[in-house]
């Protein structure tokens, strides 16, 4: 099959979330098992792109209302990342430093779409699957629908993967005509409470819905930000997929970001040496319990929370513990996080900002990460920290759910129900108990890191989805 993966964000290429991973990890084991994949992104200023050298393989113009833009479909050469990858080059609309939140987002992202549909509808070879990824691709199985210049594509599949449901593309009906001439008698499918919602458009028009967890499909039928009753009607074509990891980068047999490499059946000395230097690094002490935050700092993923659970943690158990934390987010919280700094130094620390080789040696080194999100949808991190022999701990929701099982029911980690400060330093101080029962500790790490999170059956679940809807046209 001819699969192509729509996203605003793809590893190494450009990342700011998780969707990055998924896109970049997805798509290299599909095209291992036997399939061309291509997947496109938008032109950015990232440094990859900088240091990649590119074909141009089509041109073309883009009427949105007033705005007239140009396009160039540029091809990377080096086909060194397991697909062949396409940029979308619109300079006045992508080549700026950040993926998301400029005012035009709306702008930006449809003529993406619109350039993508162009050159695909053009092409000698009509592609078997158009996946599309997230809101900023929503209007996509739309105008494969009902726009006339895309007609070519009546029989690709499209499926619409929802990494996040919160997040949703709305906009008013005064940008209609920004849209490619369509039949009017659909304008009603783009609705959803009074404007145009490219989620649900993705919703209603995609052959399949997919989700990146199971359980977060479930959620979803009851919270998902005015989505729900729409969720209920599409359930037939609805599945929930559990995101996998790319094990290639994920491994700390060979990853190179460590200090030093382990695996599960010598992980004790490793696990303690990447941890010296991460203490070293952040003055904090190695023979204390190390517990980690890595993530955006976001109400979403519980970050508003971190600042008070760290601060009664570290008063409660001030010479038994060491926090630190990765990330970036809200002001508010950052200052918060910073703030701990002056009385908890020496126990504490904080790193505003994201960077990926610190992200390795965190999980390497940290002996707890704490996962304490309102919404989940899959969560990549308690599985990298799971497979580094780091112990999550989590609350119950989304894809945590399905990926941790508390250590109480012999599972892999620490879980706790509500979002809650208490709840988290509930956790803390079983974690803190559990840390000191070494041969418990090792055994819990060694269940973790022999947990099989890899792509390649993940990525069979997702052919067999294709499968099923390309027969069905
Ligand atoms: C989003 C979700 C996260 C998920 C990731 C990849 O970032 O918030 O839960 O793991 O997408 O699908």
């Amino acid at each position: 099959m001819e699969i192509f993966h729509i996203s605003a964000e793809c590893y190494p290429v450009a990342k700011v979330g998780g969707l990055a991973d998924v896109v970049g990890a997805l798509p290299k084991y599909q095209s291992k098992a036997g399939h061309q994949l291509r997947v496109v992104i938008p032109c950015y200023d990232t440094k990859f792109i900088k240091d990649h050298d590119f074909d141009s393989v089509f041109e073309g113009e883009i009427k949105m209302g007033n705005h007239h833009f140009h396009f160039k479909v540029l091809k990377e050469i080096t086909d060194k990342l397991g697909f062949q990858l396409y940029l979308i080059d619109i300079p006045e609309q992508f080549s700026r430093t950040e993926v998301y939140g400029y005012e035009d987002d709306i702008e930006r992202f449809l003529s993406f779409q619109i350039a993508v549909l162009d050159w695909i509808a053009q092409r000698d070879e009509i592609p078997s699957i158009i996946n599309c990824h997230d809101h900023h691709t929503g209007l996509i199985p739309f105008m494969m629908l009902y726009s006339d210049k895309y007609r070519r594509l009546a029989n690709t599949a499209s499926v619409i993967t929802i990494h996040n449901g919160l997040y949703q593309g709305q906009f008013g009906f005064d940008k209609l005509n920004y849209i490619p001439e369509f039949d009017l008698s659909h304008v009603n499918v783009l609705e959803w409470d009074n404007c145009i919602n490219s989620l649900a458009v993705a919703i209603k028009c995609a052959l399949a819905v997919t989700t990146v967890s199971p359980n977060y499909l479930n959620e979803i039928n009851n919270y998902a930000n005015g989505l729900e009753s729409l969720f209920n009607t599409v359930r037939y074509k609805s599945k929930g997929i559990l995101n996998g990891i790319d094990t290639e980068v994920w491994n700390p047999a060979k990853d190179k970001m460590l200090e030093k490499n382990y695996s599960v059946e010598n992980f004790e000395n490793g696990k303690q040496i990447n941890k010296k230097i991460l203490c070293t690094l952040f003055e904090l002490d190695p023979a204390k319990p190390l517990f980690s935050f890595i993530g955006r700092l976001f109400e979403e993923k519980g970050g508003d929370l971190l600042p008070q659970a760290s601060a009664l943690a570290l008063s409660e158990n001030f010479k038994e513990i060491n926090i630190l934390v990765l990330g970036s987010g809200k002001s508010e919280i950052e200052n918060q996080l910073k703030s701990l700094l002056v009385d908890y130094k020496g126990n504490y620390n904080v790193f505003i900002g994201y960077n990926e080789e610190l992200a390795h040696l965190i999980y390497a080194g940290a002996d707890f990460l704490l996962m304490p999100s309102r919404v989940e949808p899959c969560g990549l991190n308690q599985m990298y920290s799971l497979q580094y022999g780091t112990i999550p701990i989590v609350r119950r929701t989304g894809g945590l759910k399905d990926t941790v099982i508390d250590f109480g029911d012999n599972g892999n980690g620490i879980c706790h129900d509500q979002a809650s400060v208490g709840d988290i330093c509930y956790s803390i101080r079983r974690a803190i108990q559990l840390y000191k029962d070494k041969e418990h500790l090792n055994k819990i790490r060694e269940l973790g890191m022999k947990t099989d999170h890899s792509w390649e059956r993940v990525c069979q679940e997702y052919l067999e989805l294709y499968h099923l809807i390309t027969d069905k046209i």
